[in-house]
């Protein structure tokens, strides 16, 4: 007797299937990472079979190993149907009771639904109907792609649907941010070593910024881009999640609930946007050329740049501004959380005239040239006390070897296999997460609300994201930081 692993892909024809997810589990693979019995399931509603599946999912990554191809790929099959209709979930169950046969030990099954969200809850629902998620057999969870509702209100329909059929603790709702390497060692950096704990708080800290900016613009995805917009696609997920790595208290322990308590408790601190601050303390705006994208409106105003002061109501942070920002087609790829400490107290150096000291920034480069920036002052050799700049650097590549680092799905893959959901959003946090946003999205929506602004591709955005920051004698620091 030996158990049985399936993960089952609905929406499996889609890019998601053949960019990330099956090069994570074939990388897994390739490491001896996959449970024993393992099968993968492809279920989609387009007509091939599972030798075609097999060969379209071979072309696409370029296996590194070609040699462990044959053997990952007789793990898989691909089945036609479309997981809303319960005649295809029979057929599924079928396959799968089959697979789980032969082996004859426990029959695990992870769901992951990469289908457009509008048939989350259905399927599930359909699931729990075909007693396709009940644990007797085996464990049986679900992950759950972004986005994860369009608001407050739809992520807790949302969560209530899901609930009916499946316990909290077999929902896996990911966030691949949580799966950077980069972003995890955030905590291992704040809670592994003792000299930096100690500053990181409102007595040390000016402020901190979070950039996450892509070079790219809506590519092939302008239908559904244009319903989202750079908040409900990037902040209300992946940024609030790096603010409440970078910003939770210490947990008391690595145990998956210790961390999702502190990540939850950290966003219930965030202060809400009330309708004035949304013109005071946010900035949105739309690449010049968006509206003539390929499935964009010829009149949209939905924004691909936004930037954002939050502020963060405890002991810890008060008076500490985070600054977000995120867009498409800005001028780098480059994703940072900046911390700014404080200026020395006092100046006692006779600095030239306009001159004055640098305030020391700790910058963690979350991607690309994944690593961390301490810059401090040094005295440049031969004058009286003039001073420069200087960086004491660690880069991920120098130290571990290029390519050390996995990709975020093949962690998170394995974590939601082991049943380990410490990366995964819970779904207080998620709501949480839509309860900050929410306002902000409302604020532009009314009349009065400052314009969608222009920004021409390829800049750090515009004038008016800098004047968030220069108002208060604060500038953007990720687009001048040489690395
Ligand atoms: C996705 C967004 O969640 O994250 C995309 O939907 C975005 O619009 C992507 O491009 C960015 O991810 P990464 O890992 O390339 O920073």
């Amino acid at each position: 007797m030996s158990d049985t692993t399936s993960i089952i892909i609905f929406g499996a024809s889609g890019d998601l299937t053949s960019r990330k997810l099956v090069p994570a589990l074939f990388s897994l693979h390739r490491k001896g990472r996959l449970p024993e019995g393992f099968h993968l399931v492809g279920m989609a509603r387009s007509d091939k079979d599972s030798a075609t599946f097999r060969a379209e999912l071979q072309a696409v990554p370029a296996p590194a190993n070609p040699d462990a191809w044959p053997a990952f790929a007789s793990q898989v099959e691909y089945l036609r149907g479309d997981p809303t209709d319960s005649a295809a979930l029979a057929r599924l169950e079928s396959l799968l009771s089959g697979l789980e046969r032969a082996g004859g030990g426990a029959a695990n099954r992870l769901y992951y639904l990469a289908t457009p969200p509008h048939v989350y809850a259905d399927i599930v629902q359909r699931l729990g109907a075909a007693g396709m998620v009940d644990r007797r057999a085996g464990w049986r969870r679900v992950i759950i792609e972004k986005p994860f509702g369009s608001d407050l209100a739809s992520a807790r329909d949302l969560n209530h649907l899901l609930h009916q059929v499946l316990a909290e603790e077999q929902i896996y709702r990911i966030d691949h941010y949580l799966g950077k390497e980069t972003v995890q060692n955030v905590l291992v950096f704040r809670f592994a070593n003792s000299i930096f704990e100690p500053l990181w708080n409102r007595n040390y800290i000016d402020h901190v910024q979070v950039t996450v900016a892509e070079t790219v613009g809506v590519e092939h995805r302008g239908p559904f881009y244009d319903q989202v917009g750079v908040v409900r696609d990037m902040i209300q997920n992946h940024l609030m999640q790096v603010v409440a790595m970078a910003a939770m208290e210490p947990p008391s322990s690595f145990d998956p609930e210790a961390l999702r308590d502190e990540r939850a408790k950290l966003l219930r601190a965030v202060r809400s946007f009330r309708p004035e601050d949304v013109a005071l303390n946010t900035v949105r705006a739309q690449y010049a050329g968006y509206r003539a994208e390929p499935g964009v409106a010829s009149d949209s105003c939905t924004p691909t740049f936004a930037a954002l002061r939050l502020a963060i109501d405890n002991w810890r942070w008060q008076g500490v501004p985070f600054y977000l920002r995120s867009g498409k087609c800005l001028a780098a790829k480059v994703t940072s959380i900046i911390i700014q400490f404080k200026s020395v107290p006092h100046v006692m150096f006779p600095l030239s005239p306009g001159k004055s000291i640098r305030p020391n920034t700790l910058s963690i480069w979350l991607q690309p040239d994944e690593g961390m920036h301490l810059q401090f002052e040094v005295k440049i050799p031969g004058t009286l006390a003039e001073m420069r700049s200087v960086d004491m650097d660690f880069h991920y590549a120098e130290s571990f070897g290029l390519n050390a680092i996995p990709e975020a799905y093949e962690r998170l893959l394995l974590d939601a296999l082991q049943g380990d959901p410490s990366l995964y959003t819970r779904a207080d946090a998620i709501e949480l997460a839509w309860g900050l946003v929410d306002p902000i999205l409302q604020g532009w929506e009314q009349s009065g609300a400052p314009p969608v602004l222009n920004y021409a591709p390829g800049t750090w955005g515009l004038a008016e994201a800098e004047a968030l920051l220069a108002r208060d004698g604060r500038s953007w620091l990720a687009g001048d930081v040489e690395h």
